[in-house]
């Protein structure tokens, strides 16, 4: 069962898993909210062996059901509300989710797969480099033992889940592992997060807006390489344990933005058909994307660095990122270049709510 795998990354890991198991039952449960999308699935409705099931994870007696009824082994646990800016104006639902649904999702794994008499399964939690707090530029990456120290709403519902899941393996026996992942970036990722948030903007000439100084540093991975760094952890991971999962690829948000920029220009410049399909964009009004730069108000509490030392992932499961960042970020631009009716479909009135509320 994969919980929010009607978002960003539950999604691309339903079709990583599809690819390498073809033969696996795979039911998705989603509760579509503003970031969950039906149509990030469309290649994996049509198979015979997958299921979508539109449900949330707080909802017990479905998760028993469907795990009971279905004769499922194996949780992966995407499903949250995931954006640190909607935790800071309202961190009720993540309350809601990421910590008492998780809960419940713990309590119904615990109840068909503990409490009928035992059987083999596992839970794996998805969680984040966030819940380690923030690093300044000398201190060493993220292990993990680095104590948890979650800034803002979001990282601390993480937090709280995370122990959850801890708990029920000590205290309970449930065969659970964790992963905490840096940024991930890719296909199909909901335009709030900053990098498809540029491109859009981008080719709609609209400013790029740049909290604070710019210079607060992420570690970007290809979110395929997530998927495999979850694939490993549950075929090779020792139960009980925690795996750090990073791309050692630590950039400041300006140059991020700096980059892609140039590469969009670089695509249009080149793209007669691509001009003609965004006229606005800064090539086709004869400047550089760069000059849609601005700086903004910062986000309150916002972390400096994030660094992930996968040194435990690489060494017990063999784990190292494929995707190098020149590629992937490339494969990104291409794919929101060539996917336009996705995210024109998502930029909805509530997301434009969102942004007036957010960049006002
Ligand atoms: P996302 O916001 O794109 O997707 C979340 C999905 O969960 C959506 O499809 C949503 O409909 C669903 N959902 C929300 N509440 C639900 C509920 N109560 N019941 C069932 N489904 C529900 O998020 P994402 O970026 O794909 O992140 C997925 C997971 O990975 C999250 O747990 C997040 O904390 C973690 N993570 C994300 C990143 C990142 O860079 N995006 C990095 C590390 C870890
Ligand atoms: O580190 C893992 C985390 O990465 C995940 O747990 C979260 O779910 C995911 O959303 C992401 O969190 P960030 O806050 O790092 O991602 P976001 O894309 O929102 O922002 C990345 C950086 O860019 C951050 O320093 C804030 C900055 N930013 C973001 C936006 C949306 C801007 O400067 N301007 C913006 O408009």
């Amino acid at each position: 069962m994969i919980t929010g795998g009607a978002g960003f990354i539950g999604a691309n890991f339903a079709h990583y898993w599809l690819a390498q198991y073809p033969q696996d039952r795979v039911v998705v449960l989603d509760a579509l909210t503003y970031a969950g999308n039906m149509a990030s699935l469309a290649g994996c409705l049509e198979l015979e062996n997958f299921r979508f099931v539109h449900g949330d994870i707080g909802d017990q007696d479905l998760v028993e059901t469907l795990l009971a009824e279905e004769g499922l082994d194996t949780v992966v646990n995407f499903a949250a509300e995931s954006h640190v800016d909607r935790s800071i104006h309202g961190p009720d639902p993540f309350v809601t989710t990421n910590v008492v649904g998780t809960h419940s999702l713990l309590k119904a794994a615990k109840k068909v797969w503990l409490d009928g008499g035992g059987r083999p399964h596992r839970f794996h939690h998805v969680s984040t480099d966030e819940v380690y707090g923030s690093l300044t530029s000398e201190e060493p990456p993220f292990t993990e033992t680095s104590p948890y120290a979650p800034n803002s709403p979001y990282s601390a519902s993480k937090a709280a889940s995370d122990h959850l899941v801890r708990a029920y393996h000590h205290t309970y026996g449930l065969e659970v592992t964790t992963s905490n992942c840096s940024n991930n970036y890719g296909p199909y990722q909901f335009p709030e997060k900053l990098i498809p948030l540029i491109i859009l903007n981008l080719l709609e000439a609209k400013p790029l807006p740049i909290y604070g100084d710019g210079l607060n540093i992420r570690d970007w991975l290809y979110v395929e390489d997530h998927c495999r760094g979850i694939d490993l952890v549950l075929r090779k991971g020792r139960v009980g344990e925690v795996y750090n999962i990073g791309g050692n690829n630590e950039w400041r948000n300006i140059e991020i933005v700096r980059l892609v920029c140039s590469l969009v220009d670089e695509r249009l410049a080149a793209s007669e058909s691509l001009r003609q399909r965004f006229p606005r964009s800064p090539v086709c009004q004869g400047h550089t994307a760069e000059s849609l730069i601005t700086f903004v108000k910062d986000r309150p509490g916002h972390d400096r660095r994030y660094a992930i030392d996968a040194a435990k992932s690489r060494n017990e499961l063999e784990y190292a990122p494929l995707e190098s960042f020149e590629t992937g970020i490339r494969k990104t631009i291409d794919w929101y270049l060539a996917n336009e009716t996705w995210w024109r479909a998502v930029m909805n009135g509530s997301y434009r709510d969102w942004l007036e509320k957010q960049y006002a």
